[in-house]
């Protein structure tokens, strides 16, 4: 079925103005960026996004760091995006990541991992609204 998805270039991409070589890999794979905005998170609102995190150890380092510099966050629309988006980002360690993944070719280490991706349909109908409105996406 067609889905949506929420996606997050992270601060280590943006900075390495990496945001049109990774919207490339996931438009060659059919997904449709339907709604975007490159947007400073605080890290009261890192915190809030990660909240699922918040009793493991790294959650200060990666609230820290997402609060960083800019990110752009995204809704990729297609056929089982969801899991078609987390198949190009690759695994969450760029150590373990398949060739031509996202996270194998512009990845720094498993904090520094230049994207996010929603891991299930529930998820993703909760971080799309997050930080978008209905009238923010457009198909
Ligand atoms: P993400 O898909 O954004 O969801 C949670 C993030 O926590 C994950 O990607 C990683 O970037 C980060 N993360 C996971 N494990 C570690 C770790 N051991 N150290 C630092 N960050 C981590």
């Amino acid at each position: 079925a067609t889905e949506r998805t929420l996606s997050i270039i992270k601060p280590d991409a943006t900075r390495r103005n990496l945001t049109g070589k990774i919207n490339a890999k996931f438009e060659e794979a059919g997904l449709r960026i339907v709604a975007q905005k490159r947007i400073q998170l605080t890290m009261d609102q890192a915190g809030k996004f990660y909240e699922v995190h918040k009793d493991r150890p790294f959650y200060g380092e990666l609230c820290e760091f997402m609060a960083s510099a800019p990110v752009v966050v995204q809704v990729l629309e297609g056929e089982s995006a969801i899991a078609k988006n987390r198949e190009v980002m690759g695994a969450t360690n760029p150590a373990d990541a398949a060739d031509g993944t996202i996270r194998k070719d512009f990845a720094l280490s498993v904090g520094e991992n230049s994207v996010h991706g929603s891991d299930a349909p529930e998820t993703a109908a909760q971080e799309i609204a997050f930080f978008f409105s209905g009238l923010e996406l457009v198909g």
